[in-house]
C-alpha cells in the first residue's frame, strides 16, 4: 500500500461515494421544494457510476491508503440493489470499515439484507421526535416513528447505529435535550452536527448556526458528561459519554471548532466526480476517465496527483473573502 499525503502532510484515508442524487425527503436546508420541486432534473441513471465502476475505483482508492468507506447520498437506499454494492465492498482486501449514512425511512425494509451484505453499521439522520416538528423539516409525508421503527430493525439485525442530528436555530433547537433524553435510554449514540453552508440552496447564515458550546450548555443542565478520547486522529465528532454508561454523544463542529487540520477524506458524488473537500467547487471527472477505457494505471495516475495538490481547509477559512461566494457543489450531489 501507498501513502499519498497532500500539501498540508494529510494522508488519503477515507473515502465518502454519493450513490445517488435523489432523496426521498426534502429536508428544508437541504432540498427545499421551491428548487428541488417535481420538475428539477436528477440524474440519469446512465449517469451515475455503476457498480462495477465503484468498485474498481474503491480498490484504487484502498491501495492507496483509504481504510474507511461510507456510502452517502441523496438517500443512499433509494439506489437500487445498493446490498451487491456493499457485497462487492466488503471483499476488498485492506478496507477496514463500511459505513452508510441514511434518513432512515427505507431502513425498515432494508436492514436485513445490508446486514446480510457484511454491512456492520449506518448513521441514521433525525432532526426531531415531535413527528408534527420531523414532518415539517422533511417535508415528504414520513414520521418520526417511521424512522425509529427503522432504526430498531436495524439494531435488531446487530448493525450499530448512531444517529445524527443536524441543529438548526429556530428550526429544531427546542429538540436538543428530549433526543438526548430518548436516545440515550435507548444506548445509541446521537451527534450533533452543526449547521453548515453546503451548496447553494439552504440559504445558510452564521445566526443560524446552534454551536457545540451552545448545545452542551443546555446539555449539562440535564446530563453530566465526560470527555471520551477520540479513537483516531481525524475523528470527525467530538465525543462524550454520559457519566456512569457506555452511551456517548457527539458534536460535529465544523463551524465553531473546524478540523480540517486533520482532514483525510476524499469525496466521489453522484456525478462520478473526485472532490478533496465537502465545500469545494471543481472536482475531477473520474467517471469520464474511466469511461474513456483507460486501465488502472491511468486512474492512479489521476487520483494520485489530485490529492498530492490538495490544500482545501474551507472550515478554517470560511469567514475570509476570497472563499466566502465560492460556488459549493450541493449536499444531494456531494454526499455530506
Ligand atoms: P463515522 O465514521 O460514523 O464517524 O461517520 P461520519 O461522522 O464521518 O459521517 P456522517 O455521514 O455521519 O457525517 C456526519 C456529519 O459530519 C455530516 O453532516 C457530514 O457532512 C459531516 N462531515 C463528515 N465529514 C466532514 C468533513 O470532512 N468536513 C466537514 N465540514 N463535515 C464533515
Ligand atoms: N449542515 C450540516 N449537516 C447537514 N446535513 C445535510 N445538510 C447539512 C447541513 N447544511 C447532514 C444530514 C446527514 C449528513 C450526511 O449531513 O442530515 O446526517
Ligand atoms: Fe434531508 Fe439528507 Fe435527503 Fe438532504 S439528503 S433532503 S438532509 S434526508
Ligand atoms: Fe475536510 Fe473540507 Fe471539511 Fe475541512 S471543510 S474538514 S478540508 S472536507
Amino acid at each position: 500500500m501507498t501513502i499519498i499525503t497532500d500539501k498540508l502532510g494529510r494522508p488519503l484515508q477515507d473515502l465518502r461515494i454519493s450513490v445517488t442524487d435523489r432523496c426521498n425527503f426534502r429536508c428544508t436546508y437541504c432540498m427545499p421544494r421551491e428548487i428541488f420541486g417535481k420538475d428539477y432534473a436528477f440524474m440519469p441513471r446512465e449517469q451515475l457510476l455503476s457498480f462495477e465502476e465503484i468498485e474498481r475505483l474503491a480498490r484504487i482508492f484502498v491501495e492507496l491508503g483509504v481504510k474507511k468507506i461510507r456510502l452517502t447520498g441523496g438517500e443512499p437506499l433509494l439506489r437500487r440493489n445498493l446490498p451487491d454494492l456493499i457485497e462487492k465492498l466488503v471483499a476488498i482486501e485492506g478496507l477496514e470499515d463500511i459505513g452508510l449514512t441514511t434518513n432512515g425511512a427505507l431502513l425498515g425494509k432494508y436492514a436485513e439484507r445490508l446486514k446480510a451484505a457484511g454491512l456492520e453499521r449506518v448513521n441514521v439522520s433525525l432532526d426531531a421526535l415531535d413527528d408534527t416538528l420531523f414532518q415539517s423539516i422533511n417535508d415528504s409525508g414520513v414520521s418520526s416513528e417511521k424512522v425509529l421503527r427503522g432504526i430498531k430493525k436495524a439494531q435488531e439485525v446487530g448493525l450499530e447505529v448512531k444517529v445524527n442530528m443536524v441543529v438548526k436555530k429556530g428550526m429544531n433547537d427546542q429538540q436538543v435535550v428530549p433526543m438526548a433524553a430518548y436516545f440515550k435510554e435507548q444506548g445509541i449514540a446521537l451527534r450533533y452536527i452543526e449547521f453548515m453552508d453546503v451548496g447553494q440552496s439552504n440559504g445558510w447564515d452564521f445566526t443560524q448556526v446552534v454551536t457545540k458550546q451552545e448545545i452542551f450548555q443546555l446539555l449539562s443542565e440535564q446530563f453530566e458528561l465526560e470527555p471520551v478520547d477520540p479513537a483516531y486522529v481525524g475523528e470527525v465528532a467530538k465525543r462524550y459519554r454520559y457519566k456512569g454508561t457506555d452511551t456517548e454523544v457527539g458534536f460535529i463542529t465544523s463551524v465553531s471548532e473546524s478540523f480540517c487540520s486533520t482532514c483525510t477524506r476524499a469525496r466521489i458524488a453522484a456525478d462520478g466526480r473526485f472532490y478533496t473537500c465537502l465545500f469545494a467547487t471543481n472536482g475531477f471527472d473520474l467517471k469520464q476517465l474511466i469511461r474513456s477505457g483507460v486501465d488502472d494505471d491511468a486512474l492512479r495516475a489521476a487520483i494520485v496527483p489530485t490529492w498530492q495538490q490538495r490544500k482545501d481547509r474551507y472550515s478554517d477559512e470560511r469567514t475570509e473573502e476570497t472563499v466566502k461566494n465560492r460556488k459549493k457543489i450541493e449536499m444531494s450531489y456531494i454526499g455530506g
